[in-house]
């Protein structure tokens, strides 16, 4: 996923991700849109196919079998996927026995409806039970529709060995808590990723040992909420521990410690962080441990507390603020991005200046900034009415949209003039002689090749930027 001073639409960056398999068998085509939650699971989906012998292809076209993992977080995500379904025809006009899968948030939301809707949908599957895909798969190779929209309090995919796609073998993302329990008004993910439940950090912390072991640098923990992380033997224990179960129980702080201890060449990042749960421990170990990355993904929504409240975000904009002081003190270097939504329902011209003016205060180094959107059966579209015109959304998103701009440019600017330490990930998107890495505080830095190679810590002089990108020398 980009990060950047401009609107994400996660929509649109679905990409093929499935490498090209050696293993004779059944080709799959899996592609990923929305979160990196999303793509996470892929990783698994891969795994368990893969296991059962098929192989993968990279061109839809000679697929056997087509896997889309959707999202359904805004009405647009929706509309792109139903779109790119339209192109899957080609597969079953070349091949009328392939089978096309929908997989993740939208399957969970559309259930069998999403058959009566797109026709050419075989299987549909959401995000807890990706282990009876086999199963669905055989039964739709049988001529029959395939359904498992279960929603489990226990699945984690804990003991699956991810298969790594689409990646530059340098990062790699773990998944270490499922769905969420936060219910914020305007938020489907309740709804399709179903209950919180946590991990069991003896797989998390063997899952980041073997990626260091395969040569990646880099780990990205996982979760709707990761402050809320609680391991007290699995499924939603949360819910009934007593207070000294809760003190004896691995917190998010405990176990960040334990995967930063894995090696300290191993750079530790995490999302998303929520402002109500987001604790002083967890930014203690960050400022502790030099591999744990010194950027926090803070998710704001709207700088208003009465909006807030509408939202049910479970904090005001002062305990928002102070979350903020609180990183700003523990780790002054620390760099803070976040998520806006403009034209929730109800908001008014002056609330939405409170989320300018918080911005300003705030000065986040990204954000990713969107008009509202009304999903189906959220606690908003249930109690409040979707009031704020399109035209007004698009105008507000507009203005949060120059001012983040604005800041992104300032923070950048800052960074120029210093070193900065670069884990090289991939050759420059700009030119084949540079490398392209990121800092600490997540900034890309792009850099002459010279001797080095993907996977390398090096010591980047920042001499000049773009808007949102540092551009140096190795010192
Ligand atoms: N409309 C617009 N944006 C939304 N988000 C979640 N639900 C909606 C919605 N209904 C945004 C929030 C969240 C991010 C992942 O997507 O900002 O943090
Ligand atoms: Fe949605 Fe809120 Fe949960 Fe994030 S914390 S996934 S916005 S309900």
């Amino acid at each position: 996923m980009e990060f950047g001073n401009k609107i994400i639409d996660e929509s649109v960056q679905g990409s093929a991700i499935a490498k090209e398999g050696n293993i004779e068998g059944k080709k799959l085509f899996l592609e990923s849109y929305g979160c990196q939650m999303n793509f996470a699971d892929s990783e698994v989906v891969a795994s368990i196919l893969i296991n059962k012998g098929f192989t993968t292809t990279q061109n839809f076209l000679e697929a056997d079998i087509i896997f889309v993992n959707t999202c359904a977080i805004r009405e647009n995500a929706e509309s792109k996927i139903r779109q790119r379904l339209q192109d899957y025809k080609k597969v079953k006009k070349k091949n009328p026995k392939a089978l096309i899968g929908v997989l993740g948030c939208m399957a969970e939301r559309l259930k069998s409806e999403l058959l009566e809707q797109e026709k050419l949908v075989d299987i549909v599957v959401g995000p807890d039970a990706y282990r009876d895909l086999p199963n669905l798969i055989e039964i739709a190779e049988g001529g029959q529709k395939a359904v498992n929209v279960i929603l489990s309090k226990e699945e984690t995919y804990a003991d699956i060995s991810p298969v790594r796609l689409d990646h530059n073998g340098v990062s790699a993302f773990i998944s270490i808590m499922r769905g969420c329990d936060n219910m914020c008004s305007f938020c489907v993910v309740p709804f399709t990723r179903g209950r919180e439940r946590s991990r069991d950090p003896e797989s998390i912390i063997k899952e980041a040992k073997e990626a260091f072991d395969a040569g990646y640098r880099e780990v990205t923990l996982l979760g709707q909420n990761v402050d809320s992380f609680i391991w007290s033997g699995g499924g939603l224990k949360k819910d009934i521990l007593t207070d000294e179960q809760k003190a004896n129980a691995i917190n998010f702080a405990q176990l960040l410690e334990m995967v930063a201890k894995i090696n300290p060449d191993l750079r530790v990042r995490f999302s998303t962080s929520h402002p109500k749960d987001m604790c002083d421990d967890v930014l203690h170990t960050m400022a502790k441990y030099e591999n744990i990355c010194k950027y926090i993904h803070l998710p704001v929504q709207s700088g208003c507390s009465e909006v807030l409240e509408k939202m049910n975000r479970g904090y005001s904009r002062e305990w928002y603020l102070d979350r903020v002081a609180a990183i700003r003190r523990i780790m002054p270097d620390a760099a803070i991005s976040s998520d806006i939504i403009t034209g929730f329902c109800g908001e008014s011209e002056e609330q939405h200046q409170q989320t300018l003016s918080l911005m300003e205060e705030v000065q986040y180094e990204f954000a990713y900034m969107f008009a509202y959107s009304e999903r189906p059966k959220t606690l908003a579209e249930r109690k409040f009415t979707d009031d704020v015109s399109a035209e007004i959304k698009q105008k507000r998103l507009a203005e949060i949209v120059n001012m983040q701009r604005k800041h992104s440019e300032i923070r950048t600017k800052q960074n120029v003039g210093k070193i900065h330490k670069v884990l090289i990930e991939s050759i420059s998107k700009k030119s084949k002689d540079m490398f392209s890495g990121r800092n600490s505080q997540n900034i890309t830095v792009v850099f002459p090749k010279e001797k080095y190679k993907k996977g390398d810590y090096v010591n980047v002089f920042a001499s000049s930027c773009t808007s949102s990108t540092l551009i140096g020398e190795v010192v």
